[in-house]
């Protein structure tokens, strides 16, 4: 008892009276919870009480405020979408989408004669609206190679046909030729270049590392291994998400003080990547979860490339707690529509530091085929 006084003079000291009454309160309910509630009604029971109806669901998580953020960041997101597609400043998302989509259109084995008409005129005015003649952005080069492509493909409607008319006086304004970044088969190829075993020999060798030399870790090596990251897959390849890297002690200090899974050894990290989602490339709410896999699956394999490097890398939890999100909100000047999805810690490994051996689940508990 006597550290909750402890405590409560500290923040009424550092923070004032208001921020004093309100973690009171919350203290107070947590202990009222924990203590009488759950021991009566156990929680176990109420929570599968409150899944089972739509409104107290709803009302559940309007008081505890943990989707807010969630929710917020998609709403601003699809605001932004369309900001951005309106206004033909942008309209990057978009275009990509689109040029995945005649890609895909391209690539049928029993390929249409007509497709994409329902796009192919807003398409072809993104691209020239987003055209920069000193422009050195390869997806643009690669959405005017396919578009090239597919006019040199498809058959003629009017749509079709004055989509065409607009490309080809955009490309005679241009000084770029198409040059083939476009759908290809399969064998050009060669064999797989990493064996299995090494493959394997290097899931084995990317544990979580939390000790690091105090080397700095170079700029350039970890843009290499980004490069690797981003070949990973992507809904309709966006690649809705950004490393933001912090190699400066400080700023790491300040960051990693907001989560709660680098206590006891942030200290020692040289290089800190929080890997932050972005809704606007979605227009619906729909695809709410796809900047966690996009940013995830591209975490994974920045991982392995980052062990083929010599420098190893630890996952940082992000939990949704309100008052942290705020504050990285703030510290890194987050837009609402950007949310951290997780942070890496990256470095050379300190050779004698330990790591968690970390048993993994068998294959077989995890993996079933053609159950229903
Ligand atoms: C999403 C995610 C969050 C994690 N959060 C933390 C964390 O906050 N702190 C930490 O030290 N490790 C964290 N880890 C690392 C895990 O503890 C680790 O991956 C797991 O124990 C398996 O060990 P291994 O990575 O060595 O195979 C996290 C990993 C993931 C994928």
């Amino acid at each position: 008892m006597a550290s909750v006084f402890v405590r409560a003079r500290s923040v009424y000291r550092e923070e004032g009276i208001v921020p004093l009454l309100r973690k009171g309160v919350r203290f107070a309910l947590q202990q009222f919870f924990t203590r009488v509630v759950w021991n009566v009604l156990p929680k176990s029971r109420i929570f599968r009480f409150i899944s089972r109806s739509r409104v107290l669901t709803a009302l559940y998580f309007f008081l505890t405020g943990t989707f807010y953020r969630e929710q917020r960041a998609v709403l601003s997101g699809i605001a932004a979408y369309e900001e951005l597609e309106t206004q033909r400043k942008a309209p990057r998302h978009r275009i990509i989408r689109s040029v995945h989509r005649i890609e895909k259109g391209l690539s049928m084995r029993d390929r249409r004669d007509v497709f994409a008409e329902s796009y192919i005129q807003d398409v072809v005015g993104d691209v020239v609206a987003a055209w920069d003649p000193d422009t050195d952005d390869e997806q643009l080069r690669w959405a005017v190679d396919v578009l090239s492509e597919y006019f040199d493909t498809v058959d003629r409607t009017k749509i079709i046909a004055e989509a065409e008319l607009k490309f080809m006086a955009f490309l005679s304004g241009i000084e770029y030729t198409p040059d083939g970044r476009v759908p290809f088969p399969r064998r050009e190829f060669d064999e797989p270049p990493v064996s299995p075993e090494a493959m394997e020999q290097l899931a084995v060798r990317r544990t979580s590392t939390r000790w690091f030399q105090d080397r700095d870790v170079p700029r350039s090596e970890v843009d290499d291994a980004l490069e690797v990251a981003m070949q990973s897959p992507s809904a309709c390849n966006r690649q809705s998400y950004e490393y933001r890297l912090y190699d400066d002690p400080e700023l790491i200090d300040e960051i990693s003080s907001l989560t709660i899974g680098a206590s006891g050894y942030s200290d020692n990290i040289p290089c800190l990547a929080v890997i932050v989602g972005k809704q606007r490339a979605y227009f619906n709410d729909r695809d709410k979860h796809v900047i966690y896999i996009d940013a995830s699956l591209s975490a994974m394999a920045l991982q392995f490339a980052l062990e083929t490097r010599g420098l190893a890398s630890c996952c940082i939890n992000w939990p949704a707690i309100p008052r942290n999100e705020r504050e990285m909100e703030s510290l890194l000047g987050l837009d609402p529509d950007e949310s951290v999805v997780m942070l890496m810690a990256i470095g050379y490994p300190d050779l004698d530091g330990m790591i968690p051996y970390s048993e993994k689940k068998p294959v077989e508990s995890v993996r079933s085929y053609n159950e229903v």
